[in-house]
């Protein structure tokens, strides 16, 4: 487990900037100066939510990139992901993907180990990285997420695990979240209650809400 790369899937991350957090930006609570709370929960190595952090800042305006705190989780078998994600240093062939202008205009070489590029402060202050285990069921912050991604993950726990976590998604987001999850994974029909699919060809749900506040 923990096999990931820079922009995997970028098609859906993509629709994060482009559609959702334009229409998250709509609710009055983000009108003023909110934060942007996103999960990438089962971040392997921190290539995901780096990726997700570059397209955000190529995309969005200066002032609401500013506004963007993407929390990274793992459980971390081998105790590595911390360090790597925390200083932001990866094997130039980890970072293939990534196209040219976005790779020039955030990274430079580290000069402590030959190969590898430093992704830049700009968009690491936006990465908080918490171990967390998903079958513990606890969210991690106190305060509601707009977005939450769940991608490769759930495919390695049974049917009810999986229900028991995206019942702990649901309860983290705010009454207007998403959640996102790959292409090849079904939502389990104990969930249908709780998300609709929003779009018709990427795996982003919207979260159903009860009554206003969604509780
Ligand atoms: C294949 S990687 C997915 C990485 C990234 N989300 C992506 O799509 O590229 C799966 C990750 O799930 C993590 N994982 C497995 N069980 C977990 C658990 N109980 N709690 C949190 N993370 C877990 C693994 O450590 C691994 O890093």
């Amino acid at each position: 487990m923990g096999a990931t790369y820079f922009f995997r899937d970028t098609q859906t991350l993509k629709m994060i900037p482009d559609i959702l957090i334009p229409l998250i930006l709509e609710d009055e609570d983000h009108k003023s100066n909110k934060n942007i709370n996103i999960w990438s929960a089962g971040c392997a190595n921190g290539a995901e939510p780096y990726t997700l952090a570059i397209l955000l800042k190529e995309i969005l305006d200066e002032e609401i990139f500013s506004r963007i705190r993407i929390y990274a989780t793992d459980i971390d078998p081998n105790n590595r992901f911390e360090n790597i994600i925390k200083k932001g240093s990866y094997p130039q062939d980890a970072l293939q993907k990534i196209p040219e202008k976005m790779f020039l205009n955030n990274f430079i070489k580290d000069t402590d180990i030959q190969g590898n590029y430093l992704i830049s402060e700009e968009i690491r202050e936006h990465i908080i990285y918490i171990w967390h285990n998903l079958l513990s069921l606890k969210p991690i912050i106190e305060r509601p997420f707009d977005i939450i991604l769940c991608k490769n993950v759930l495919l390695h726990f049974t049917e009810q695990q999986s229900t028991d976590i995206i019942n702990m998604f649901y309860h983290s987001l705010s009454y207007r979240g998403f959640f996102i999850t790959e292409q090849t994974q079904k939502l389990p029909v104990s969930s249908h209650e709780q998300f609709e699919q929003f779009i018709s060809n990427a795996r982003i749900y919207k979260k159903i809400t009860v009554n206003f506040k969604g509780v």
